[in-house]
């Protein structure tokens, strides 16, 4: 299996706080620790660059404690990138930081006209972009995505609101290969995804419930939580080669190290 060098963009966790719930795993009454959150990205980070990864960094805005899970901040494919629209209100300002980021890397910039999370709930596989619905993004910005990036789109819905982006259900490992949870799909989505990928690595609920489907793969190396061991094993097998790290304090707000992780596709070339 080949590995393909990668271009990320990461914000550091400076402002990490869990103040508000929007999402079932956040507590604000749970105490989190903020300087160890900031070493467990660090090393994130450092695991990125161990394999020969392009890690960019986003500047950290104070009052945006979720600004960390940059997977949210945009779409970027083909030197395209659409900015994000939040649903909910504190995450609001964030898109106009991650915004203006896009336009300084250069990329041709387009608008969101409906609530879309990003890479939270879009993702490139196998020629398709797969796109959950359910919980952030509405499905009426799937239209928007496929006129924009010009793949054809495969709407998912999301019916577990513990994993409430698409990126909490399903990985993807390579071009032609996901891992995903099947309970976290309809009835209908799920036939979807057995139909597009028959070899897919079918997690459990106990990897999910680590948010082990929150991992990041260059096509070879799979980076996840290290808490998902049953998940490792079956990548593992599959020939994989895997990678724990330890995020849990940025579990405390449910993202793990996809959610803190945005792939910047530049050119056709690069992909
Ligand atoms: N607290 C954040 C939220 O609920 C976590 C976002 C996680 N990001 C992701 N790509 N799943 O919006």
């Amino acid at each position: 299996m080949d590995a393909t060098r990668q271009r990320f963009l990461m914000c550091r966790p400076t402002y990490f706080a869990v103040d508000y719930a929007i999402n079932p795993w956040m507590d604000p009454t749970a105490p989190v620790d903020a300087d160890l959150a900031v070493r467990q990205w660090e090393r994130l980070r450092q695991v990125y660059r161990d394999l020969g990864h392009t890690v960019e960094e986003i500047a950290p805005v104070a009052g945006l404690p979720d600004m960390v899970f940059a997977a949210n901040g945009g779409t970027v494919i083909d030197g395209k990138a659409m900015a994000v629209q939040f649903r909910d209100p504190q995450r609001a300002d964030e898109a106009p930081a991650y915004r203006a980021w896009f336009e300084a890397a250069g990329f041709e910039l387009y608008d969101p006209k409906h609530v879309n999370e990003g890479e939270g709930d879009i993702l490139l596989a196998g020629g398709h972009l797969l796109a959950g619905t359910g919980f952030r993004t509405a499905h009426a910005s799937h239209a928007q995505l496929q006129e924009v990036f010009g793949y054809p789109v495969i709407t998912l819905q999301l019916v577990d609101p513990r994993f409430y982006h698409l990126d909490t259900a399903l990985t993807v490992l390579d071009e032609q290969t996901v891992a995903y949870l099947p309970e976290a799909f309809s009835p209908g989505s799920q036939a979807v995804l057995r139909r597009l990928f028959p070899d897919a690595v079918h997690a459990t609920m106990a990897d999910a419930e680590v948010l082990g489907l929150n991992a990041v793969s260059d096509g070879r190396h799979v980076v996840l939580p290290e808490q998902a061991t049953d998940l490792a094993g079956k990548l593992r097998d599959r020939g994989y080669q895997t990678i724990g790290v330890d995020l849990s304090e940025l579990r405390k707000a449910g993202g793990g190290p996809k959610c803190c992780t945005l792939r910047l596709r530049q050119g056709k070339a690069s992909r």
